[in-house]
């Protein structure tokens, strides 16, 4: 199935607005960024790569709980103060449970669930202090559905998806509304796994397209998935807090 044409970017205004974006150097996450700064925001991307020339990067390894703390501070620095924070970076490695790597393990949830939970509290601080603010961390429909091979992912994304909900009923009052985008397959380099691109599988053919257990019958672009991230991190929400918002075209709503 083809891609859609791409419409013209709905109006979100982010003049004036400040944003962090972590992983901002790549896939998803570089979408997130180029839409949050095509809309008027300044934007500062924590990524282990730089972003593009346009983006400023603090290059951090969100891996390591202090580089991420002074990360923060540095981009805090490079704003001026932050109005958006979105948690993009992930990293996904296939290990089965009775052969699990325990220092992959924690090294995966060390960039996925605590550099997440780190920034959210070095940055809502500040957010909490002006009275307004915008967090969105990106989670995976691994949050709630597994496969084998996926135990360290999947536990890293349901636990940011528990951060979500508990910052978001402890931050509220203060103006700062924190919610997750759950993606479901989307096209960047996470989709190659040992040299070969799953969306070009027969196996995902197979087992996605042709039968429509995913509805839409094709992956995400990247740019599909910033939208809703935008919109999330944007003025235009104002009431919704604590909230996981699935973008997977419909795989998950499937028996
Ligand atoms: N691609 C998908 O199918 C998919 C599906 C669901 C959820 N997600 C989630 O979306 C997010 C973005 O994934 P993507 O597909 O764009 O991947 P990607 O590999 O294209 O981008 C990830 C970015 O994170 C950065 N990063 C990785 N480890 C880092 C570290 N230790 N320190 C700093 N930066 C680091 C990378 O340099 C890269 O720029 C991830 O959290 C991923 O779990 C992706």
């Amino acid at each position: 199935m083809s891609e859609p044409t791409m419409r013209q970017e709905g109006h979100l205004d982010f003049t004036g607005r400040r944003a962090i974006v972590t992983g901002g150097a790549n896939g998803i996450g570089a979408a997130i960024a180029a839409r949050l700064k095509s809309s008027g925001a300044a934007v500062v991307v924590l990524d282990l790569e730089a972003a593009l020339p346009e983006l400023r990067t603090v290059t951090v390894d969100l891996a390591d709980a202090q580089a991420v703390i002074s990360a923060a501070g540095d981009a805090l620095n490079l704003l001026g103060g932050v109005d958006v924070l979105v948690n993009c970076a992930g990293i996904s490695k296939s290990d089965r449970l009775i052969e699990l790597d325990f220092t992959s393990y924690q090294r995966i949830l060390a960039i996925n669930l605590h550099a997440p939970v780190l920034l959210m509290r070095e940055i809502c601080r500040h957010m909490s202090q002006t009275g307004y603010g915008r967090v969105v961390n990106v989670t995976s429909i691994h949050a709630r559905l597994s496969e084998p091979g996926a135990l360290a992912y999947d536990v890293s994304k349901a636990g940011l998806e528990a951060a979500t909900r508990t910052a978001a009923i402890e931050l509220a009052t203060a103006g700062v509304l924190v919610n997750a985008v759950a993606p479901g397959f989307v096209a960047t380099r996470m989709a190659v796994v040992d040299g070969q691109d799953e969306l070009e599988s027969e196996w995902f053919h197979t087992n996605y397209v042709d039968n429509s257990r995913l509805p839409l019958q094709r992956a995400a672009s990247p740019a599909e998935i910033a939208e809703t991230v935008a919109w999330l991190a944007s003025e235009s929400n104002s009431y919704i807090a604590g909230q996981v918002l699935t973008v997977d075209g419909g795989l998950s709503a499937r028996f």
